[in-house]
């Protein structure tokens, strides 16, 4: 049986969240600049939404620059700025093709003026597709994300707009930047390193970790089933015990 045909689609997660990392290495590997990597970072973006949406995942957000990444050598920060103005210029015909719609999350107003149109236009343009949002983190910082939450939330009881009762766990989300998506059942990060990296750290609470050692150039769709395999054969138990679970 193929790993594609292994995975059970009616137990799907809705959401999947992946931090792409170890493009620097994988160039470097080759005995190439770190930029040569993140050119075939893109490769690894595309087979991975194309698979998500061919299964049938709702979300994909993908960490594609973090609000730490700012303090990377300026080259490679606009190597990297360049890149997805290139990627998400290219790559539009093919969303709307693949109904797939975008969306970003992150302090889009801190990237250069140039980008930050073209991603608006771009999400803008796929509004209407229904099969699967693509969903790029850019100078997002998860704590920075929940600063502006609280931020958002201090100033409506402040202005006698909502009471201290109404500040819930469900009015935390809906200011966040991923408000409306359901939180990731899944988190796939590659390259070896298991941390978190500031991503996603309210919507992460019950999320399964996946690490992989292959570098981020190297993963495809075969390498995104086996995570999906892996996250099927796990137990979640939310607290509770494996007998409650199974009952
Ligand atoms: C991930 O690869 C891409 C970004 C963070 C933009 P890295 O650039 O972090 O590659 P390594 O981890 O240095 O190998
Ligand atoms: C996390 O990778 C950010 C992205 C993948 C965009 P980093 O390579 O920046 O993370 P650290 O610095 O190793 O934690
Ligand atoms: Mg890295």
């Amino acid at each position: 049986m193929s790993l594609k045909e292994q995975i059970d689609l009616t137990r799907l997660p809705k959401h999947i969240a992946v931090i792409m990392d170890g493009n620097g290495r994988w160039a470097k590997q080759q005995g190439k600049n770190r930029i040569f990597g993140h050119t075939n970072g893109v490769n690894a973006v595309r087979e991975t939404s194309e698979a998500c949406a061919e299964l049938g995942v709702q979300h994909l957000t993908m960490y594609a620059f973090s609000a730490e990444n700012w303090n990377r050598p300026q080259i490679e920060v606009s190597a990297l700025m360049t890149l997805l103005l290139k990627t998400i210029n290219g790559e539009l015909k093919t969303l709307m093709k693949n109904d797939i719609r975008l969306g970003a999350i992150g302090d889009i107003d801190a990237l250069p003026k140039g980008v930050a149109k073209e991603l608006r236009e771009a999400i803008e343009k796929t509004s209407g597709g229904k099969r699967m949002e693509l969903i790029l983190a850019l100078s997002y910082g998860g704590k920075n994300e929940i600063l502006r939450a609280v931020k958002q939330i201090a100033l409506q009881v402040q202005k006698n707009e909502i009471g201290l009762h109404e500040i819930t766990e469900d009015l935390i989300s809906d200011n966040l930047y991923t408000a409306g998506r359901p939180d990731p059942e899944l988190l796939i990060r590659t390259s070896g390193e298991m941390r978190v990296s500031n991503f996603l750290l309210w919507q992460l609470a019950y999320a399964e970790f996946y690490f992989t050692d292959k570098f981020w150039p190297e993963f495809n769709k075969e390498e995104l089933y086996k995570a999906i395999i892996d996250y099927q054969n796990r137990e979640r138990r939310f607290g509770k015990t494996s007998e409650q679970i199974k009952q």
